[in-house]
C-alpha cells in the first residue's frame, strides 16, 4: 500500500488546492442540467431542414465530449448515424441534409472556426453551442441558431451546458422524444451521487476517493464497452490527463480482445503500475459481460490492480452519467492526491498562444 501523502478526508484542503473551482463546478452539474434544459433552450427554434440523413457535433477537448455522449445516446435510438469531427474541415458527407452542432466553450477553439465555415460553405443547417468569443460572433452575424451558455468554468466541466441543448435540439426535431423526463431522471441521480462523491463524504463512504487511492502512483487504464461505456472511458482517460495531469489509456471490449489483451506478458515490472478500470453496465450486451469476467481472470496477475465500477440509475442516459461522474470526481481526487492543482492546463495554454502567433487559419478573422 502506497503512503499518501494527502488526507482526503479534509476537504477543505482539496477545495484549497483546486485554484478555478473544478470540484464546486462538478458540484453545480445537476443544477447546470436544469439550467441547460429548462433556460438556455427554452425559446430555441432549430433550424430550419427538411430532411437530415446525418448530424455531426464538431469541436474539440471538453466541447467535444458531449458530442460523443450524444452519438453514444442516439446509437440505438435514432434512424441516422451521429459523427463526431475533431478537425479544421468535416467529412465529404456533409451537404444540405446534414445538421451540425458547432460546439466551443470559449467560441476562440480555431479548427471548430474552421469546421464551422466549412458547414456555412456546404449549406448545411447549423447550431452553435458556445459562451461568447468568435464563434458567437460569427453565429450572430449569419443568423444561425445560436444557443449561448454561461462562461467562467473549465470546458470539461461544463458538460451540462455543453450536452443537454444538443439533446433539446434533438427533441425539437422530433428524434428523441419525451427527453425532457429522462433529463430530470437524471439529475435526479446526479444530485443523489454528489452526496455520495462531495470531498465532504469520508474515503470509507466514497467511491471517488477509494479510485482515486487505487490510482495514485498507477497508470490507469480504462476499459469500457463499445456502444455504451466506451464515451465514459474517453472521459476518465481525458480528465486523468487535464485533471490530474497524468498519463491514461483506455480502450473497449469487445475490441480490445482481439489485441489488446495479448500484450500483458511483458516488461512484467512495469504492468505491475498499471491499475486497471473496467466499466461495467448491467444493461450491456450479455457476450460481453462474460467477455469481461473472462478477461479479468487471464490479466489479474499481471497488471497491479483491477477495480470495477458499474452504472447506476434509471434509463441510459442516468447509467452513462452515472460513470462519468465518478470519472469525473476521482481525476480530481487524484490531482489532489499528488499535490496537483486540477484546473489551469498551461500546456493546452501555450500551445493555442503559439499556434496564434503562427497568424490565422486561412479564411478565418
Ligand atoms: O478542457 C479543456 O480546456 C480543453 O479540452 C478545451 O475544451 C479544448 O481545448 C477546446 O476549447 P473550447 O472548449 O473552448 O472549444
Amino acid at each position: 500500500m502506497e503512503v499518501l501523502a494527502f488526507n482526503l478526508n479534509n476537504a477543505k484542503a482539496i477545495y484549497r488546492l483546486d485554484s478555478s473551482g473544478m470540484m464546486t463546478a462538478l458540484g453545480g452539474l445537476a443544477g447546470q442540467c436544469v439550467d441547460a434544459c429548462w433556460n438556455l433552450t427554452a425559446g430555441i427554434e432549430p433550424p430550419p431542414i427538411e430532411a437530415i440523413s446525418h448530424i455531426v457535433v464538431t469541436g474539440l477537448g471538453g466541447s467535444a465530449i458531449g458530442g460523443d455522449l450524444l452519438r453514444v445516446y442516439c446509437h440505438d435510438k435514432i434512424p441516422v448515424p451521429v459523427t463526431v469531427n475533431r478537425h479544421y474541415t468535416l467529412p465529404s458527407f456533409v451537404g444540405r441534409d446534414t445538421l451540425v452542432f458547432a460546439v466551443s466553450y470559449s467560441g476562440n477553439t480555431e479548427e471548430t472556426l474552421s469546421a464551422y465555415e466549412d458547414a456555412r460553405r456546404r449549406e448545411s443547417a447549423i447550431v452553435v453551442i458556445t459562451s461568447g468569443g468568435k464563434l458567437k460572433e460569427m453565429a450572430l452575424r449569419d443568423g444561425v441558431t445560436l444557443i449561448t451558455i454561461p462562461g467562467g468554468i473549465a470546458p470539461r466541466a461544463a458538460t451540462g451546458f455543453l450536452f443537454i441543448p444538443t439533446l433539446r435540439v434533438m427533441e425539437r426535431l422530433g428524434f428523441l422524444p419525451g427527453m425532457e423526463g429522462s433529463i430530470a431522471t437524471m439529475i435526479d441521480h446526479l444530485k443523489e451521487l454528489w452526496e455520495k462523491l462531495k470531498p465532504e463524504t469520508p474515503i470509507t463512504e466514497n467511491l471517488a476517493k477509494q479510485l482515486a487511492q487505487k490510482l495514485f502512483n498507477r497508470i490507469p487504464v480504462i476499459w469500457g464497452t463499445s456502444g455504451s461505456t466506451e464515451v465514459v472511458a474517453q472521459r476518465w482517460k481525458g480528465q486523468i490527463n487535464e485533471n490530474t495531469k497524468a498519463p491514461a489509456y483506455w480502450n473497449v471490449f469487445p475490441e480490445l480482445n482481439h489485441n489488446e489483451i495479448v500484450g500483458f506478458q511483458v516488461p512484467g515490472e512495469l504492468l505491475k503500475k498499471l491499475h486497471l478500470v473496467m466499466l461495467r453496465d448491467e444493461e450491456d450486451h450479455p457476450r460481453v459481460q462474460k467477455r469481461i469476467d473472462i478477461t479479468k481472470e487471464i490479466i489479474k496477475d499481471r497488471v497491479g490492480g483491477i477495480s470495477e465500477v458499474y452504472a447506476s440509475g434509471e434509463g441510459d442516459l442516468s447509467r452513462l452519467y452515472s460513470l462519468i461522474y465518478l470519472g469525473d470526481c476521482t481525476s480530481v481526487y487524484l490531482a489532489a492526491l499528488y499535490g496537483v492543482d486540477p484546473g489551469p492546463v498551461k500546456v493546452i495554454d501555450r500551445l493555442k498562444q503559439e499556434l496564434q502567433s503562427c497568424g490565422p487559419v486561412c479564411g478565418l478573422p
